[in-house]
């Protein structure tokens, strides 16, 4: 065929798993299915740590997918990984300048092993492959690659926020890492608001200029697109019917002894708003006293990065919260919070989200945020549950008949818990409809059929004349 293959480049890879997509995360479904269909590989790193750094290359085909990985020296997980990808920028793009740290280790680390990753893929990329690189691991690795001669179509997508322009202002060399942005020929936001912010601070602080969606700098141009990731929203409703979740829907139900259960299901991470959602759930039941007893929140949050300080902060802060929370207001046969430091399958999870009658997802800041969209396509058409969503999450955009609220107020969670518990079914059933028709329009396919379908077109391919 004419299609040119895809090569995908991103921090994590995962290879296609058993037939169901029961234990894989939406992007790796889809990510694996355009790879299925254009043939290509799907490049990154092992995950696993190595003496020094080889560059060796470990191979796997699996169901129609080639995945291509390389294992990185300690010092490189160190400042790479830990240090400039979630000690300096993750926290700086979330808004959290007060945790961000600022390192020229951290710096360094991070663009060499930005090299390292470009020397290992170069040789694999042939003349006609569209290069799609994913995520704030890998600002600068277009810019490597192309000083090693690639002249491939390469598309960039961020899956966080593109923070306010004085925010991005205090990190040093920041101008430089958005100049190395302008090396792409496409970049993808979740929302229009990151692509704002990202013009915002293109023009403001480096005159750039933007024309019909193209950013120019000198002569470099970039195409930007507003593209919000979906679910493999299809099966993911499958899963929900299946055995694992109706297994897990039935233990719900009958833990839950005619109670209201409220989920809600995050990576242990400060910008998830764990915090608020734990005060504003209490503000909840000092205002209802009457419905104490009546409802319960289940809180699953596997530990993530575990190895960064803030993490470890955010969790033992956790572990306070809930643990007074339960303590004042439990009695001897119902706890308020049930709070897992567990992760599940994703069946598992469609089973959960199935049996409770409120999704509550506030995230202080979140790029997208996918659990919003797994909890509307898990639910029952004819009986749904109620989604409570930070305004602040991308989601946000795309789900106007969500419970939408400000993660910082306590009495707003507290106002929405109490509004969804009392919603008619037929609001509830209006409501879902709405965000069900979303979740399934805008899937995890249509995002990558929209992103990979721009890039082709995002500069026109020279043919040498015959
Ligand atoms: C966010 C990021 C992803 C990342 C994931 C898990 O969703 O956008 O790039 O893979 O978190 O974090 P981890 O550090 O475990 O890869």
């Amino acid at each position: 065929s004419t299609e040119s293959r895809l090569i995908v480049i991103s921090n994590r890879v995962s290879a296609p798993k058993g037939s169901n997509s029961g234990s894989q995360g939406g992007l790796a479904v889809a990510l694996a299915a355009a790879l299925r269909e254009n043939g290509g590989i799907w490049f990154g790193w092992s995950g696993e740590v190595t003496e020094q750094f080889t560059g060796q290359i470990n191979f796997q085909r699996e169901q129609g997918v080639t995945t291509a990985v390389v294992d990185l020296e300690e010092q490189d997980v160190e400042e790479y990984y830990e240090g400039y990808a979630n000690r300096t920028l993750w926290p700086l793009f979330h808004y959290r300048i007060d945790l961000a740290e600022y390192e020229r280790e951290f710096a360094g680390g991070y663009q060499r092993t930005n090299e390292r990753f470009a020397d290992t893929v170069r040789p694999l990329i042939e003349p006609d492959d569209l290069i799609w690189i994913q995520d704030y691991h890998m600002f600068p690795l277009g810019a490597e690659l192309r000083r090693r001669g690639c002249q491939n179509q390469i598309g960039f997508f961020l899956h966080i926020p593109w923070p306010p322009r004085r925010l991005l202002g205090t990190l040093p060399g920041a101008q430089a890492l958005v100049e190395s942005m302008f090396e792409y020929d496409l970049i993808g936001f979740h929302t229009e608001e990151w692509l704002e912010s990202f013009c915002d601070y293109a023009t403001h602080e480096m005159g750039a200029k933007i024309e019909n969606g193209v950013a120019t700098l000198g002569d470099r141009c970039v195409r930007l697109i507003a593209d919000p990731i979906g679910i493999d929203a299809k099966e993911f409703a499958e899963a929900s019917a299946g055995v694992q979740a109706r297994l897990a829907f039935r233990r719900m139900r009958d833990s839950a002894d005619g109670r209201d259960m409220i989920v809600g299901v995050d990576r242990l991470d400060y910008s998830k708003g764990l915090e608020e959602r734990f005060s504003g759930y209490e503000r909840f039941l000092i205002e209802h006293p009457e419905e104490r007893k009546e409802v319960f929140l289940l809180q699953i949050a596997p530990p993530s990065r575990v190895s960064v300080e803030t993490y470890r902060r955010i969790r033992n802060s956790l572990e306070g919260l809930s643990g007074r929370i339960n303590g004042e207001y439990a009695d001897v046969d119902w706890v308020p919070i049930r709070y897992v430091n567990q992760g599940y399958p994703r069946d598992v999870l469609a089973g959960i989200y199935r049996a409770a009658k409120i999704g509550l997802v506030t995230p202080l800041r979140d790029g997208m945020n996918l659990v919003a969209k797994e909890y509307v396509a898990a639910q029952n058409p004819e009986d749904p549950g109620v989604l409570i969503l930070s305004k602040f999450a991308g989601a946000a955009e795309q789900m106007q008949e969500a419970l939408l609220i400000n993660p910082y107020s306590a009495e707003e969670i507290a106002d929405a818990i109490q509004q969804a518990l009392r919603m008619s079914k037929d609001e509830r059933i209006r409501r879902w409809t709405v965000l069900m028709d979303g979740v399934q329009r805008e899937d995890v396919t249509w995002w990558a059929t929209r992103f990979l379908d721009a890039l082709k077109q995002a500069r026109p391919v020279v043919t040498a004349p015959e």
